[in-house]
This record gives structure tokens, C-alpha cells and sequence, in this order.
């Protein structure tokens, strides 16, 4: 699909469902917080800080970090920042390639389920890179192309909307090449409710993890 199909989609997702993690794609509820909660816990608990969830849909998954923190929500579906607006997210309708905000403004920057609809990712990656602050984490979760179940998703589903999957050394690549270090991932297993952490890719358990999140930290200079 296009960049606008991709707008529209979320527009009618978002006016069908509501607030429901459904308009933004999740399987389900239970899905959804395994995915939020595990990644949160792991991102580590904050407090005053400037945080971007980009591409935060109705902005169910940075909710929890409204309340110690100011999150701001960029999204180009504008019926979904309806909803993240209402969970407390400080909205703007913008494109990830072009952020309208200045470089290392951010503590923390989130990029869930983006990046897997996105044609060419590399400019969306180098541009969170340029917003997030020297010492500063940035976190991109997305799907994992080499699980055995994707793989056998793949051969049977009639549709062909997350056809871009990503492997775990790639994205630790561009993020190193965009100037983070310590570099770490959080691995997550459907349907088994089930998370591991690492720094690498490259163990049999990873032929079962369906997503994974990479965050790294900016390099101070
Ligand atoms: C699968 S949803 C995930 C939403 C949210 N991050 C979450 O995990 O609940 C993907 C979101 O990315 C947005 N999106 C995709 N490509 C985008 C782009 N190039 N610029 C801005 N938003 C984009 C979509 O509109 C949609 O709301």
C-alpha cells in the first residue's frame, strides 16, 4: 500500500473501533498489553521527561507515560490523534520523514508498529535519530522477519499488508550507523505470552520470536 492508503486506512480503523487498540491494528487486547507492558517495563520507569511516540495512533501505548512525563503523539491519521489527544498525548498531524521539531529535542523517542508500513525506513530512522537528545534512548518495535510463524503466515494469508519485516541485525545496523551504542532487544513470542532480552540476534529461540523492540542510546560527542 501507498503512503496515503496507509493515512486512510488508520482514518477508517480509527473511526470504526474508537480508542480499542483495534485501530491500531493489535490482534487483541491481551496482545496488546503483553506487547505494552513488557516493552515499558524494559524501557525503565521515567519521570520528567520529553518523549516521542511516533506514529502513536490513539495513542493507547504511551499512555502510562503521560502522567510523570510530556508525551508527544505524531501521526498522519488525523481521526486516530483524536483519541491519543484524549489519553493525554500532545498531538500533531505530521509524515515521520519530516518532523517538525528541532534536533535532540527528545529524552525519549517510541516508534511501535511503524516502521513494518513504511517503504523505505531508513529515512524515518535517521529522522528520530535527529530528534532524539544526545544521551538520549530511542526505541523501534517492530515485526520479525525470520519467525517460523510469520513465515507460515505469510504463505497462507490473502493479503499482503505487512509484507515489510525486518531482521534484528539490520535495524542494529542503521541504529549504529545513525550513532547509537549499547544497543539491546527485547524479544517477544506469539502467542506464548513470553519475553526475552539480549544484545544480539542468533539463538534457535529466536525462529519463534514473532516481534522484536531495539533501543539503543545516543552517543554523546
Ligand atoms: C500499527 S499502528 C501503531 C500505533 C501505535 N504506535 C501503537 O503501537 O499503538 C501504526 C501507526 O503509524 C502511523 N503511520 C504509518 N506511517 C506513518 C508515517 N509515514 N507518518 C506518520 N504516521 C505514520 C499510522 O497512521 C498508524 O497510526
Amino acid at each position: 500500500m501507498s503512503t496515503t492508503n496507509w493515512k486512510q486506512y488508520f482514518d477508517q480503523k480509527a473511526e470504526r473501533h474508537g480508542a480499542s487498540v483495534k485501530s491500531s491494528d493489535y490482534f487483541d487486547d491481551a496482545s496488546f498489553f503483553m506487547q505494552r507492558d513488557n516493552t515499558l517495563r524494559w524501557l525503565g520507569k521515567m519521570r520528567g521527561k520529553e518523549i516521542l511516540d511516533a506514529g502513536c495512533g490513539v495513542g493507547a501505548f504511551s499512555e502510562p507515560l503521560t502522567h510523570e512525563n510530556t508525551v508527544y503523539g505524531v501521526d498522519f491519521s488525523e481521526k486516530s490523534l483524536e483519541f491519543a489527544a484524549g489519553r493525554g498525548l500532545r498531538t500533531m498531524t505530521g509524515d515521520l520523514t519530516a518532523l517538525q521539531f528541532d534536533a535532540g529535542k527528545f529524552d525519549v523517542v517510541l516508534c511501535i508498529g511503524v516502521i513494518q508500513l513504511i517503504e523505505c525506513y531508513l529515512p524515518v530512522i535517521k529522522e528520530l535519530a535527529r530528534v532524539t537528545k544526545p544521551g538520549g534512548t530511542l526505541l523501534v518495535q517492530t515485526l520479525h522477519k525470520d519467525s517460523i510463524q510469520r513465515k507460515l503466515l505469510r504463505l497462507f494469508e490473502q493479503s499482503k499488508k505487512f509484507d515489510k519485516m525486518y531482521g534484528m541485525d539490520e535495524l542494529k545496523q542503521a541504529l549504529s550507523q545513525q550513532g547509537f551504542e549499547q544497543i539491546e532487544f527485547l524479544k517477544l513470542y506469539h502467542p506464548f505470552q513470553f519475553v526475552s532480552m539480549s544484545c544480539g540476534e542468533g539463538m534457535m529461540s529466536d525462529l519463534f520470536c514473532t516481534s522484536f523492540a531495539i533501543k539503543g542510546r545516543k552517543k554523546i560527542d
